[in-house]
């Protein structure tokens, strides 16, 4: 009965090669673990500020009688819904949906 020891270069080659290639598979798929895929990224920091009387003017004038706001980032139309969070949730298994603003 013979026995094989496990050179230990040939292990260290291998753990490296692994991690290098852990590395690549992780650098190349961050991008679909962000948060913000796309919206303004030449800004620092993303912020869409209105008053609370820009938002009830938008409740007014809406057909259904609210605002919809994104909460997944994917909207064309941020930082209100376009209802691609559907699309999205599709994809990724996730559970993603607006924060719906109305007046009672
Ligand atoms: S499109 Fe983002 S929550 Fe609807």
């Amino acid at each position: 009965m013979s026995t094989r020891r496990l050179d230990p270069t040939s292990l260290a080659i291998g753990v490296g090669v692994g991690a290098v290639v852990a590395f690549a598979v992780s650098r190349m798929t961050a991008k679909a673990t962000l948060v913000n895929p796309g919206i303004n990224k030449g800004s620092p920091k993303v912020v869409d500020m209105k008053t609370l009387a820009e938002i009830e003017d938008l409740i007014n004038k809406s057909e259904k009688g609210n605002v919809v706001l994104c909460r997944c980032w994917r909207s064309s139309n941020f930082p209100f819904c376009d209802g691609s969070h559907a699309k999205y949730n599709k994809e990724c298994c996730d559970n993603t949906g607006p924060l719906v603003i109305k007046k009672a």
